[in-house]
């Protein structure tokens, strides 16, 4: 993965993925946007293949909320499948920099990466009353207003919980789920305890998304992400029941929610919080140490956004 194109006047940092496919690192962030494995690879496999399309018929409206727009890959991914699905699209976003979509666009390699009529599709949503620029949390309440109930898909791409625990909060992922129609889905990368719990709490069924097998390298990559519904997400050959293993993460420290209930707090003190919670826990052996159920299973790293 090439990271060393300087983008001036911002600290972003373009760079290629090793599918080809354009993304960002953010210094401030410490996080790239997307798997070094394939930025359009990921979009692909973790976000547009666990939507099931085939789920709508031709002229059918798909009503999505893209949560995390940044370079608008997701979104132009999900803009070209549903074409050849013949799907109508209404379509939101929810982001706080418009940093990462004016790189992407300025960026010859992004545009000839997609299909002329996607990526002139992609800019019209940008420049659109449905592209909701803030923090998420303050503009998640006027889409909930316009549409509680009767979105189809959330594709949940913030930054790693331990970086952007904001956007993961039990409070944040219960108005997501809120918004979804009774067979909609919310499907994310992630599939941290943390946040399977907090989707749980929100009083989604979950599933695991199937690692595809070109981002599978690592034994802790054991998960393609998470796909979660109001309704139980049945046979689809996408998703799978949680293995034993993940079962059992749910029941360590790990899986103690993020939590914001003034939708305004910042970073530290929803970490600082959360691991307060979770010493609590340990201290009163109401839960597994993380530690141990890795060593359980042989793991070794986090399960955070794949690098
Ligand atoms: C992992 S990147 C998203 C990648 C994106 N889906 C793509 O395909 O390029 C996370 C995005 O969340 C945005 N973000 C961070 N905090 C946010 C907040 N509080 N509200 C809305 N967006 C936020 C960042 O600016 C960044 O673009």
């Amino acid at each position: 993965m090439d990271r060393g194109v300087n983008a001036e006047e911002s600290q972003l940092r373009s760079l290629r993925t090793e599918d080809g496919s354009f993304s960002l690192f953010s210094p401030a962030v410490g996080e790239a946007f997307h798997s070094g494995r394939g930025a359009l690879a990921e979009a692909r496999s973790k976000f547009v293949a666990p939507a099931a399309l085939e789920r709508w018929r031709p002229g059918q409206r798909l009503r999505v909320v893209d949560v995390g727009v940044g370079t608008g890959s997701n979104s132009a991914a999900l803009l070209e499948a549903v074409a050849d699905a013949g799907l109508e699209l209404e379509w939101w976003g929810l982001e706080l920099d418009h940093e990462p979509l004016r790189l992407a666009l300025a960026d010859a390699g992004f545009c000839g990466q997609w299909r002329p009529e996607a990526l002139q599709r992609l800019q019209q949503l940008c420049n659109g009353a449905q592209m909701l620029w803030g923090d998420a949390r303050e503009r998640l309440p006027q889409l909930l207003d316009q549409r509680r109930g009767q979105i189809d898909l959330v594709l949940m791409d913030a930054f790693s919980p331990s970086r952007c625990p904001q956007l993961w909060s039990v409070e944040f992922l219960g108005g997501l789920a809120a918004l979804l129609q009774p067979e909609g889905r919310l499907l994310t990368y992630c599939s941290a305890a943390a946040v399977r719990q907090g989707l749980r709490l929100a009083g989604l069924e979950i599933a695991s998304i199937a690692a595809p097998s070109g981002l599978r390298a690592q034994r802790s990559d054991w998960s393609g992400g998470t796909a979660a519904s109001p309704t139980p997400l049945g046979d689809d050959p996408r998703l799978r029941p949680l293995s034993p293993m993940e079962l059992e993460h749910l029941n360590t420290n790990a899986a103690e929610p993020y939590r914001d209930p003034t939708g305004r707090a910042s970073r530290s003190t929803i970490l600082q919080e959360r691991q307060r919670r979770q010493r609590q826990q340990l201290a009163g052996g109401a839960v597994e140490a993380t530690s141990s159920w890795r060593r359980r299973w042989g793991l070794e790293s986090g399960a955070g956004h794949p690098q």
